[in-house]
């Protein structure tokens, strides 16, 4: 398990994208069947897009560290809002990556593969001066620039993923709330650059749609939850396959529900399972009757 990737053959690149394992609440049917499936399938790399753990407690991180390095592929893990120490506010603000120690090498590492590169985009923060809870995404000023610098030294040709915890859509289409601050100018930096897609978690359900930017299209995938907190999908994966410049994503699950019965229509503005009119809910319709436990 390294953070780098040597050659490979070419062909078609399979990737599997997890997202939001919440050791502390993880699915242990769901963990046990996707690490079956790495070790079965053994796929080009492993993209994780954060929240790792519940509440970013130790033990929680213990775990979620045994759990990744016992992978035998190429691993890379964003951060996640649940992965920034909640209750020690000092290691918050001074030292938010210490529980990482063990799996410091992967940790919003850029993945090289045969003419493609997986890129890190930071989208947690500490704090946001512009709102309470800091639950959802803002991209710095400094993070697009450090995101942007590894996209533009790829030499030419190589097809570009990026690699985030919150999908980057600004606002909710519902009522314009304010979703990831900064989202639109990333989406149109990353469009103008011809970025292959805009890997994500977050919400806890799959999606992969398109947004229209001022620059172009951009592909949106999201990846649903191996944790117990399901929004309206039962917990899965995605599985990408890139051949060429196509680029095709099945949200793999034990139920074997259908990909396009699994994946949602629109970036809603949490994991929350969705109770008000107008929130989005995939077609499989998995809501649970009680929000799931956040403790
Ligand atoms: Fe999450
Ligand atoms: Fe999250």
């Amino acid at each position: 398990m390294h953070g780098k990737v040597s050659q490979m053959p070419c062909g078609p690149i399979r990737l599997f994208h997890l997202s939001d394992i919440h050791f502390g609440l993880e699915d242990r049917r769901a963990i046990a069947w996707a690490k079956e499936c790495i070790e079965g399938e053994r796929p080009d790399a492993v993209a994780i897009t954060g929240d790792l753990t519940m509440r970013a407690r130790s033990r929680e991180f213990k775990a979620a560290c045994e759990w990744i390095t016992a992978l035998d592929v190429p691993v890379t893990v964003e951060v996640g809002n649940h992965d920034i120490p909640y209750f020690n506010l000092y290691q918050r603000f001074f030292a938010p990556y210490r529980r990482f120690r063990a799996i410091e090498s992967l940790v919003e590492s850029q993945l090289d593969l045969p003419n493609l590169a997986i890129v890190p985009l930071r989208t947690t923060t500490r704090a946001q001066y512009q709102r309470f809870p800091w639950s959802n995404g803002w991209v710095t000023e400094r993070a697009l620039a450090h995101c942007l610098e590894a996209i533009d030294a790829q030499p030419e040709g190589t097809r570009v993923l990026v690699a985030a915890h919150h999908p980057l859509t600004e606002r909710r289409e519902r009522d314009n709330k304010l979703l990831t601050i900064n989202g639109t100018k990333t989406m149109e930096a990353l469009a103008g650059r011809k970025v292959m897609a805009i890997l994500s978690g977050h919400i806890h359900d799959p999606f992969d749609l398109v947004a229209q930017t001022s620059a172009g299209p951009l592909r949106m995938v999201g990846a649903g939850t191996l944790s117990r907190r399901i929004r309206s999908t039962p917990p899965s994966f995605n599985e990408i396959i890139i051949d060429g410049d196509d680029l095709r994503v099945e949200a793999r699950n034990l139920e074997h529900v259908a990909t396009p019965a699994m994946q949602i229509p629109e970036v809603p503005e949490n994991a929350l399972p969705p109770r008000e009119p107008g929130d989005p809910v995939s077609p499989v319709g998995t809501v649970p009757s009680v929000d799931p436990p956040v403790n």
